[in-house]
Order: structure tokens, then C-alpha cells, then sequence
């Protein structure tokens, strides 16, 4: 198919890649025309290929009229919606964003706009990364736990456990009360050493790094019973789950205090996206031991993102919250899951929401893996039932 108008240099595949590289780059849209004109051709190409792509596009010092806005956006969605695995932007300015944004949340599409096309690129890669783990061999699992035991005293809480979490996984662990679930989120975090087995984190080795190590590595956690520092206010809760992000020496900024002053405000900054994110801003000055339990774990949530883990380990963070909170923690883990490319494991009981959200289910009893797979394989697992029916094994 031949595609010859004026934007066709603007319109590129990179097969390699499976990139559909869009150049919006020093367009001043004003009119319908040139938009459909422009998509138009996107649109022909795409439909020659005959496959779907990812969408690579750069807005530099690109605008787009006010009028013409919802023309723009509604093309953009169509060659979305049929030909695209997904979409990264950048080079956007800040009112080309606004729009972007404000119609990624009407039309509940992903914004993904970053700075640079480097970024971009990264970005793209997750995403690309995030559709091959779904059954691909060979790719490199996140995390692997390796027939890792755990004692206390004369209770063996994990006798022998082995799984493996894939990048972008929501990874579900359940089981009756005492089964060991908490114990693998301990031994993941490095809050318990266990006492044979290995586990890999990235492909390396971390089955003896402190608890402090294995979050500078990326991985942060929250708690089955909330640990919030309950004096302090929300605000400075969540601020503590950044502290890792701030580099530099105390010292030092108190002198040039500058540069400091700006890595404050972008920390804070940060933070205060997360509070945005998980809708908190009402309390975010109250001191968190007076919130209720609630909120406390949505907190203990934030605290955790605040970190920006890769991996993050939720334990049972819906306990005690009724339909609507649970829903609520749903939603918020799906998006963190799907708009940060965050892997997490999930530790709950709430049935309903495990099959709904997982990717994969690991079902523990007596310390023992007894099945694995996807939730509705579990589910139907006569050794799952037994478990839960608490018949002899
Ligand atoms: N610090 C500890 N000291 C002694 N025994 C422990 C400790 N932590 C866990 N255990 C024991 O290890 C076993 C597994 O406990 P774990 O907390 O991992 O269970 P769980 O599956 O998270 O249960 P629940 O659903 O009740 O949270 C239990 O028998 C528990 O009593
Ligand atoms: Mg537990």
C-alpha cells in the first residue's frame, strides 16, 4: 500500500520493536482537515500491515486548537482502539499534557507522557515486557523463591516452598489462617531469614540481604496488621516511604541548602501524587492513629508507593474494610498495577476479589505450596477445597 501524502515521513514502523513511530513535532493544528488528513495516513498504513502496534509519539512543540481538540482526540482513540497495543507520548508541553490528561481520565485511557523519547522508549518496553510475560518461556521471572523453609523452633511455618513471579504479575497467595502466607511476604522482605533455600530477585541472589537492602532493591511492603507511625500526620507517613529516593548527605544540603530544597519539593511532590492517587487528600494533615482502619491501610498503601517499589507485597491490605473499601483497594491496585507496571503478590482472603484481580494464584496450607495456577484452576483444585473445608489431607 502506498501512502503518499505530506506527513508520510512523519509515519514510520519500527518493526524490531513493533513501533508505529508518530511525529507530531512542530505541527500547529488548527483545522479538521490536516488532523484527518494526518490520521488518515496513519490510518492506511496501519490497516496495511494488517497487525497491531505500539504507538511512539512525539509532541514537540506540537499544538493543537482548542476547537479542534475533540476531533484530534476521538482520531487518536480510533487508530487506538483498532491498531494499537499501546501508546507512549512525549515531548508534550504542559497545556498539550493537561488535555491529554483530562482526556485519558474521560475516555479511561492511560496517559503515559513522559519527558523525553528516551523514557518513552522505556517505557514501551514495560509495556511490551508486561504482554510477553503471560506464558512466553524463557524470559527471566522477577522474582524466584526456591524451596525456601522456614522455623520457629519446633513450628515449621514454610517446609520447602517454590514459585515464581513474572513482571507485571498481580500475584495472589492464599490459604487457611497459619498456612505461612505472611511468612513468605517476611522472608521476601527480609524480615525473617529462612532457614534453607534461596531466593532471587532480578536474577540475583538476595536471600541474604536485610530488610533495608531488599527495599533499596525495589521492593516495598505493607503490613497484615497496620504499622503506621501514629503520632505523625498522614502527610509525613507516606513522606517516610520516600526516604530511600532522597540521596545525598544530610549535612551537605544543610549547606547548600538550594539543590536540596528542590529534591525536597520533588519528593514532595511525588507524594503528593500518590495522595491524588488513592484519594486521600482530605485527611492528609490528620495524624494517622486517629484515622480509622480504613484509611490506615490506604496510608500504609501510599507509604509503599511512595517508594516506587517494582515489587510490591500487599498483606491482606482489604482486612477488616467493608464491599465498598474493598473495591476501592481493588480498583487501586489494578491501576497501580497497569499504570505503573508494578508486579505485586497479594495476600487475601476476600475470595471474590483474588479471582477477579489476580493473574495467578499460589495456594499455601501447613506451610506447603498445594496449588498453583490460574484463579479459575485453583478454584476448581479439589486440594484447594479440601484446604478450605479443613478436611484431613
Ligand atoms: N514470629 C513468629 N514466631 C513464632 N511462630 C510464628 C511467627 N510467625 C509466624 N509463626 C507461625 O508460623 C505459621 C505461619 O504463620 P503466618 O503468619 O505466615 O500465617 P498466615 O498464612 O499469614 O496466616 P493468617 O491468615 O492468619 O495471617 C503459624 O503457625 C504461625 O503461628
Ligand atoms: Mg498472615
Amino acid at each position: 500500500m502506498m501512502v503518499e501524502g505530506r506527513f508520510r515521513d512523519r509515519i514510520k514502523i519500527i518493526e524490531t520493536i513493533e513501533v508505529l513511530d508518530v511525529d507530531f513535532s512542530n505541527i500547529a493544528f488548527t483545522g479538521k482537515e490536516e488532523i484527518d488528513e494526518f490520521y488518515d495516513e496513519v490510518d492506511r498504513l496501519l490497516e496495511a500491515t494488517n497487525r497491531r502496534w505500539y504507538f511512539l509519539v512525539n509532541y514537540t512543540d506540537c499544538t493543537i486548537a482548542d476547537e479542534v481538540w475533540d476531533h484530534f482526540a476521538e482520531r487518536g482513540k480510533h487508530s487506538n482502539v483498532t491498531y494499537g497495543l499501546g501508546t507512549v507520548r512525549f515531548g508534550v508541553s504542559a497545556s498539550t499534557r493537561q488535555s491529554i490528561r483530562a482526556r485519558a481520565m474521560q475516555t479511561q485511557f492511560r496517559a503515559n507522557v513522559f519527558e523525553a523519547r528516551e523514557e518513552a522508549l522505556v517505557a514501551l518496553g514495560e509495556l511490551r515486557r508486561r504482554r510477553e510475560v503471560t506464558g512466553v518461556p524463557g524470559t527471566e521471572a522477577l522474582l524466584r523463591v526456591q524451596d525456601v523453609w522456614v522455623n520457629f523452633g519446633g513450628i515449621q511455618a514454610l517446609r520447602g516452598v517454590s514459585f515464581e513471579v513474572q513482571t507485571g504479575e498481580i500475584f495472589s497467595i492464599i490459604g487457611p489462617n497459619g498456612a505461612g502466607k505472611t511468612c513468605v511476604v517476611n522472608v521476601i522482605s527480609g524480615f525473617y531469614r529462612p532457614a534453607r533455600g534461596r531466593i532471587l530477585f532480578q536474577g540475583k541472589d538476595r536471600t541474604d540481604l536485610k530488610a533495608y537492602e531488599v527495599a533499596e532493591l525495589g521492593i516495598a511492603r505493607t503490613f497484615q496488621n497496620v504499622a503506621l507511625f501514629r503520632g505523625m500526620s498522614v502527610l509525613d507517613n507516606i513522606m517516610t516511604g520516600r526516604l530511600l529516593k532522597m540521596k545525598g548527605n544530610v549535612l551537605l544540603d544543610a549547606l547548600y541548602w538550594g539543590p536540596s530544597v528542590k529534591q525536597e519539593m520533588e519528593h514532595r511532590a511525588f507524594v503528593e501524587r500518590i495522595i491524588d492517587f488513592l484519594e486521600i487528600e482530605a485527611i492528609r494533615k490528620l495524624p494517622a492513629g486517629r484515622l480509622p482502619y480504613g484509611l490506615q491501610k490506604r496510608v500504609e498503601l501510599a507509604r509503599a508507593l511512595a517508594a516506587e517499589p517494582r515489587l510490591l507485597l500487599l498483606d491482606e491490605p482489604m482486612a477488616g474494610m467493608n464491599v465498598e473499601e474493598k473495591e476501592d483497594i481493588a480498583r487501586f491496585i489494578l491501576d497501580i498495577n497497569d499504570e505503573w507496571g508494578t508486579t505485586i503478590i497479594l495476600i487475601e482472603h476476600d475470595m471474590g476479589v483474588v479471582m477477579d484481580i489476580s493473574s495467578h494464584v499460589m495456594v499455601l496450607d501447613h506451610g506447603e505450596k498445594i496449588a498453583e495456577g490460574g484463579p479459575a484452576d485453583v478454584r476448581a483444585d479439589p486440594a484447594v477445597i479440601r484446604a478450605y473445608l479443613g478436611e484431613p489431607r
